[in-house]
């Protein structure tokens, strides 16, 4: 299997937040990756913006420290001089005016630009309005903003009117990193690439579905955060809600943004209030490691770090057949997978001790991605009919070789899919 690296149009990328957590973790050593596989081209540029006031090559030294921290020794080493030379600094202040016309001098009109806001969204609408008063972001620049997106639907509202009063929506590029998993975007190839599936994929074949993310992490330094969200604002939303969509969405016409989008859309209008005995929230305590509540700093907290709920989806396909979505932090392992688990035989030609069982189909999304789904069979040897189960298991990395594996990490592909001219990428919206 040979990977295909197709480049970029040239850019300036700004990252609002430059000295943060995100960017630091993910932001800077993804787009480093893109760099050392050759995906970005010479031209482009990454300026970093944030209140702190320090020298460009203040900032460069700090990036290399991060990449050195979560990239590769043998990548950092070979390719981080020549990728620090694309990195420019500017101290801007998002509520106030300085730094603002520097920036705008910086910015080049006859590339892609984009602006990552990589800061708290009560910053959002500042830095849009800046971007347009100032005049730096010209017609076809994009911005790019991540959850938490408000905290319910009225702050959500007002926060696209006020991102909608500076830019056009094909502007605004609203980023989840679930979809930039190469194993989530793989749920499309598995349900409409193959005709096996989607013949059994509804309530007269399934019985239910069970979602599971499960982390091993606790909240780590993000508690002021986290506390404000749980698991609910923080993982269902968005990463499980776009899990859901994609497993039981109708196909589209086309893969393409909006046809995808309007698929989603349906699933998320024909689902059910959830009612209160069909959820169940808690913390997690303290073991060999600390509790939420000490984690938070906050003895008294009521924030969920673990959250389960049955959900159901009222149209002609999943009428009758339940979603179980759960997540939680500080769990006994890092698992994703979607699970369907279809129905027994209408009836058994078996005796009943034979034993009989549904199918059950596996995706597993993290770690060791792959399909498992498990067949029924006779138990080999004497002893009359006896039936057991075995998996047909698919392991990517065996299926596919050691270079399966070695797959983009979601930030890479959503920060490429952010700079292209044409056409608009589907899973950034
Ligand atoms: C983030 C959440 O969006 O996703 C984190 O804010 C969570 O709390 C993370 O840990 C999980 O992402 P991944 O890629 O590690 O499954």
């Amino acid at each position: 299997m040979v990977s295909r690296v197709i480049p970029v149009e040239s850019f300036d990328l700004v990252i609002f937040g430059a000295t943060g957590d995100l960017a630091r973790r993910k932001i800077l050593p993804a787009l480093f990756r893109r760099f050392c596989d050759g995906q970005m081209p010479e031209e482009a540029r990454i300026i970093g913006a944030a209140r702190t006031e320090q020298t460009p090559d203040a900032w460069r030294s700090w990036v290399a420290d991060s990449l050195s921290e979560f990239v590769s020794p043998a990548l950092t080493e070979a390719h981080v001089d020549v990728f620090l030379e694309k990195l420019d600094y500017i101290a801007v202040d998002a509520r106030g005016e300085a730094g603002w016309s520097d920036l705008k001098a910086r910015m080049r009109d006859d590339v892609v630009q984009a602006f990552y806001f990589s800061v708290a969204p009560a910053l959002f609408g500042d830095l849009a309005e800046r971007l347009h008063r100032f005049g730096i972001a010209h017609g076809a620049a994009r911005i790019v903003v991540e959850k938490p997106f408000g905290r319910d639907l009225a702050t959500a509202r007002a926060l696209n009117a006020t991102l909608a009063a500076h830019f056009e929506e094909g502007q605004i590029y609203r980023i989840d990193h679930y979809l930039g998993k190469e194993t989530v975007q793989n749920l499309m190839a598995v349900r409409f690439g193959n005709v096996l599936f989607e013949p059994l994929w509804n309530a007269q074949y399934v019985d239910h579905v069970q979602i599971t993310v499960a982390e091993a992490v606790g909240v780590g330094g993000r508690g002021s955060y986290y506390d404000q969200s749980g698991a609910m604002r923080d993982m269902v939303q968005n990463h499980l809600m776009q899990l859901l969509c994609l497993t039981a969405m109708e196909p589209p016409s086309r893969f393409e943004p909006d046809a995808v989008r309007d698929e989603k859309l349906k699933v998320i209008r024909a689902l059910q209030p959830v009612s209160a005995k069909d959820i169940v929230r808690g913390q997690y305590e303290a073991g060999d490691t600390p509790s939420y509540a000490e984690d938070v700093e906050e003895t008294d907290s009521r924030t969920e770090s673990f959250i389960a709920m049955k959900l159901h989806i009222a149209n002609w396909r999943w009428n009758g057949t339940p979603f179980y979505l759960r997540t939680g932090k500080r769990l006994k392992a890092r698992k994703s997978e979607i699970v369907v688990i279809f129905k027994e035989p209408p009836h058994s030609i078996f005796d009943e001790d034979a034993g009989s069982r549904p199918n059950v189909l596996s995706i597993r999304l993290q770690p060791d991605e792959g399909i498992d789904l498990s067949v029924t069979i006779k138990e080999p040897g004497p002893g009359g009919m006896r039936l057991i189960d075995v998996p047909l298991d698919m392991s990517f990395a065996d299926a596919l070789g050691p270079e399966a594996a070695d797959v983009p990490d979601a930030y890479e592909r959503l920060i490429m899919d952010v700079t292209p001219r044409q056409p608009d990428p589907v899973h950034a919206r």
